[in-house]
């Protein structure tokens, strides 16, 4: 009964609310008014209310009743802030209420009795409470205004919520140490003083904590790793940042003190909350509804609580989300029976001393361990400058166990025990370089060489397999007299490489466990803001433009963390609802490959479909390629480095991503070339965002480019990877010859770049197709066999060109021979005949081979 009529109250509570908003309702109390149990205070646009409020979560007691400041729109009852959460009043006494004394002091009274009080007074007098639109619950004196003095707020004050205009700061200025706490509550129905307090490492590591007291004891129980920049290193994917998170002050508190704040970018209301078993959870107020979405929330599996496998240990999480606990290389369980039994306390230690302490002979490296939140206790060398320096400082140093570097946090280096690792399960996280004696490195081989001949033999066998599969394929096609052979002379180059093949295809991006474990996980990737972006862009100024196409502009964008990106702003007419553009943006958010531009991000809203990359500073292939002045800068070692990673990025596309994507549109100015040269393949999931059957991107063509389509693409609008390879081989040319002159119409007798380089290439001319810039320095053998392989992904019928497995094979063994390639008709009428055999494909058992994935596209 009591629950019930209490539960009434509440709603009757919230429902004034509402109305007092509409009726203009106060947002101040005055000294000598009182606040009754009933009355709230209503910030000026009504976003919080000040009132006594009964706690609706369990494990509470209903006849308790507490101040609070609460969000006056949320549909269920959420109370950032709590004044007397130690001193409840009792409902059933029936007279309690709030003052602002004559002296100047906020105090909660049951009857004549003072429950709570804020302890402060003001000589100014005429003291005023008033709530504010931020939440913030200000006693001020002295009138209004500029005048106005703030006696006591509740934002120095905090409960268990983090709200934007609120920091969490530690001040060690003279001498002592001061520190905004959170703390939580006892449980979801008792505000009162709970177990979990969040707050910065008092010892000036610039990490948030929550610590966990229980029976007296006092343990850490999260930290959210070193700060970033940006971002903690314990928080994937930029996601604080992305709402606004940022420091304060900087990691050497060379002034003492810093603090985190948090801003947000839009209108939403955001708030971070800590929960009483002890989670921080970031949540977003639905405008619509009411309801709380939960932004980002840590820890959430045993492996993001502190320090859960002991020292020197990594943890990694199962599929169930439970920890797997492992040693660092060059480490051994500390007791090897407890650690067998699942308990980690012990940790690990290290299974051979590092050189320098014994003083023996051998040195020491560095193993690697890549995507980790890096340990704790680290020492910043704020005055390292690279990478390199940080690995010789810790290398003279004998105490120094690990080191990182990154350009987030700088040069990090630790003493010898590493706590808290944290195995990241995608590409997140950072690298982790840990010291061992190179005897561990070496001895590690031997114990595991059985293992390693068993492995190389597997592989042996695959590859020996697959070129067995590769001729018959190919004596298939000489049957049918299309083609010539492939060379058996000196088949090891092909072999290795199909080894090297096997091993990137064990250890590289593509881990289908991985994927698929991801899968049940909600996505991580980040939205970002219109407005962070439109900032980030100078409004999407065309002095910042990179380019266009016929999906969007691309523009230069620097983040308010310094980090540059590029940000392509779609054209709206993809065609697709707002769920089904993000669903496939989180889809090939996953396609990551080095040879693949990497999606940071995107955004959605309103009609605004925006997608973040990382920036490229060497621009795109064309910007070198066809100018005169920078062709140079590419000698042939780089252009066949790039020829080379294009090819591996399509195939990663064509055959090792789950999405089998096809790009439609590969030309010059789609590849993008790091800081190192190497390239990168972008615009590569546009194809599946303009949805497979719209053609219709820039009004007058296919998506796609004139002069790098494949005559059954043009002619036909047929698309399947073996379009994606005529592309490639118009690439080749262009990267080769350092021309560009594909227009697709050369009837007027002047040739296209397919037609000139066969020519010259049937008549043993080939050299003159080579760029002058490099010819002197180039290999001309290498140079003429890349010819040749792209005259082969240029022939007419699609069948006829290699597929890009083939062709990474190929251009990595310069020994194989390559099949002789079919002159280009140029014709471009497609016969009947043609167009039966382009669908026949998978009817004809002797065309399976050719796995042509045909798909018609709808008008033109
Ligand atoms: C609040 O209103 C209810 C119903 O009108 C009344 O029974 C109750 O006594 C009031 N409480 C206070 C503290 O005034
Ligand atoms: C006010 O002072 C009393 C007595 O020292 C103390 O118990 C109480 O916690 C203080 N109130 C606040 C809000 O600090
Ligand atoms: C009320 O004001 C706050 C702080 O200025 C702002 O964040 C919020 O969006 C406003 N809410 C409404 C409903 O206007
Ligand atoms: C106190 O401040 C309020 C608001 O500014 C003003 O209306 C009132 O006259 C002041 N009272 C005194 C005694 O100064
Ligand atoms: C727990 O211990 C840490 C480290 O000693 C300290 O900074 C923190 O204030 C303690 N927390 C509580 C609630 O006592
Ligand atoms: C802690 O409580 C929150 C809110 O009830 C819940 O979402 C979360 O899963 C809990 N976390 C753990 C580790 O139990
Ligand atoms: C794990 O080992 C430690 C150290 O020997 C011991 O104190 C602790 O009780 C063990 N924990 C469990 C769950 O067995
Ligand atoms: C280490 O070896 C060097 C030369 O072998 C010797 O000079 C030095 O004293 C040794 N140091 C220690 C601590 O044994
Ligand atoms: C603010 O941004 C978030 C995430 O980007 C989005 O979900 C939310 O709808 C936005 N709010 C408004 C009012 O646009
Ligand atoms: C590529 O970009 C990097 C960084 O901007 C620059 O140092 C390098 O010189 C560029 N390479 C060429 C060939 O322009
Ligand atoms: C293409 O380039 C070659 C060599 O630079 C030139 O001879 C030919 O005329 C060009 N064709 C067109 C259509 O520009």
């Amino acid at each position: 009964m009591a629950h019930a009529a209490v539960a009434g109250l509440a709603s009757l509570l919230l429902l004034y609310a509402h109305v007092h908003v509409r009726a203009d309702a106060a947002a101040t109390l005055v000294q000598g008014q009182l606040l009754g149990g009933n009355d709230t205070l209503v910030s000026a646009n009504g976003t919080f209310a000040l009132g006594f409020f009964a706690p609706r979560g369990a494990g509470g007691n209903p006849e308790r009743r507490y101040l609070g400041v609460m969000y006056a729109q949320a549909a269920e009852q959420t109370v950032p802030w709590v004044a007397n959460r130690d001193a409840p009043v009792s409902a059933a006494s029936g007279a309690y209420s709030a003052t602002v004394t004559a002296s100047g002091e906020l105090q909660v009274l049951e009857g004549d009795r003072v429950a709570w009080r804020t302890n402060t007074s003001s000589p100014l007098g005429n003291v005023t409470l008033t709530i504010f639109d931020s939440g913030n619950l200000v006693l001020s004196a002295g009138g209004e205004g500029a005048q106005a003095v703030v006696v006591w707020q509740s934002f120095d004050h905090p409960a268990d919520t983090f709200l934007p205009g609120m920091s969490i700061t530690l001040d060690r200025r003279n001498g002592a140490v001061r520190r905004t706490l959170f703390t939580s509550w006892r449980s979801p129905g008792d505000p009162a003083t709970g177990d979990f307090t969040l707050g910065i490492d008092p010892l000036g590591s610039a990490q948030l904590y929550i610590w966990q007291s229980r029976g007296g004891e006092n343990t850490t129980y999260w930290r959210s790793g070193q700060w970033a920049n940006t971002n903690f290193v314990g928080v994937p994917w930029r996601s604080l940042y992305v709402y606004g998170f940022k420091l304060n002050g900087d990691q050497s508190q060379s002034n003492g003190i810093m603090s985190y704040t948090f801003s947000t970018y839009n209108s939403s209301q955001y708030r971070f909350m800590l929960h009483p078993n002890g989670t921080e959870t970031c949540y977003m107020l639905l405008d619509g509804t009411g309801d709380w979405e939960t932004v980002w929330s840590q820890p959430t599996i045993p492996c993001q609580a502190y320090n859960m496998c002991g020292a020197n240990a990594e943890c990694a999480a199962g599929d169930n989300g439970q920890a797997i606990c492992s040693c660092l290389k060059g480490f051994e369980p500390r007791s090897a029976a407890e650690y067998s039994n699942g308990n980690w306390t012990l940790g690990c230690v290290r299974s051979a001393p590092l050189t320098c302490e014994k003083n023996i002979s051998g040195g020491d490296v560095f193993a690697d361990l890549a995507g980790v939140k890096l340990p704790n206790f680290a020492v910043w060398g704020s005055t390292v400058g690279d990478e390199d320096a940080c690995k010789q400082s810790c290398l003279a140093n004998c105490s120094c166990g690990a080191y990182s570097y990154n350009t987030g946090t700088g040069c990090l280096t630790w003493g010898q025990e590493l706590m808290d690792i944290y195995q990241f399960p995608t590409e997140e996280g950072y690298d982790l370089h840990i010291k061992v004696p190179a005897s561990v490195l070496e001895t590690g081989s031997k114990t595991r060489r059985w293992t390693t001949v068993i492995v190389v033999v597997a592989i042996v066998v695959a590859a020996i397999l697959a070129a067995c599969g590769l001729l018959l394929w190919k004596c298939r096609r000489r049957i049918k007299g299309k083609l010539g052979i492939v060379g058996r002379e000196n088949k090891k180059p092909s072999l290795l490489r199909l080894a090297r093949e096997a091993r990137q295809d064990f250890s590289g991006p593509k881990q289908p466990d991985r994927e698929e474990a991801e899968d049940g996980k909600t996505c991580e990737l980040p939205l970002f803001a219109f407005e962070i972006l439109a900032a980030a862009t100078g409004d999407f100024n065309s002095a910042n433009k990179l380019g266009e196409g016929g999906f969007g502009h691309v523009y230069k964008g620097r983040l308010p963390g310094g980090e540059e990106i590029a940000v392509k702003r779609l054209s709206r007419s993809s065609g697709q609802g707002r769920e089904e553009f993000k669903n496939e943006v989180i889809l090939i958010a996953k396609l990551q490959h080095r040879n693949l531009v990497k999606l940071l991000g995107c955004c959605i809203q309103g009609e605004e479909k925006i997608l973040v990359y990382e920036y490229m500073p060497n621009k795109s292939l064309d910007a070198f390629l066809f100018d005169p002045a920078r062709r140079g800068l590419l000698d042939w070692k780089t252009r066949f480095h790039i020829i080379e990673g294009i090819a591996r990025g399509l195939l990663y596309l064509h055959r090792d991503s789950r999405l089998r994507v096809v790009h439609r549109d590969l030309k010059a100015s789609n590849i993008l070339l790091d800081h190192d040269m190497n390239p990168k393949i972008s615009d590569f999931g546009m194809a599946r965002i303009f949805g497979g059957d719209q053609n219709q991107v820039n009004t007058n063509r296919v998506v796609g480019t004139l002069g790098y389509m494949s005559p059954e693409y043009a002619m036909e609008g047929l698309f399947s990877v073996r379009s994606d390879v005529y592309s490639f081989g118009i690439l080749i040319l262009e990267i080769i010859s350092g021309q560009k002159n594909s227009s697709f119409h050369h009837m007027e007798g002047s040739l296209n770049i397919v037609g000139y380089a066969w020519q010259l290439w049937n008549a043993d001319k080939g050299e003159q197709l080579i760029d002058p810039s490099i010819r002197g320095t180039c290999s001309v053998r290498e140079a003429l066999r890349c010819v040749h392989m792209a005259l082969l992904c240029v022939q007419d019928h699609a069948c006829d060109r290699p597929d890009i497995p083939y062709v990474v094979l190929a251009l990595g063994s310069d020994s194989s021979v390559l099949p002789m390639p079919k002159p280009p008709t140029f014709t471009l009428q497609c016969t009947s005949s043609d167009r039966d055999w382009l669908f026949r494909d998978k009817a004809d058992e002797s065309y399976s081979a050719c796995d042509l994935t045909v798909t018609m596209l709808k008008g033109r």
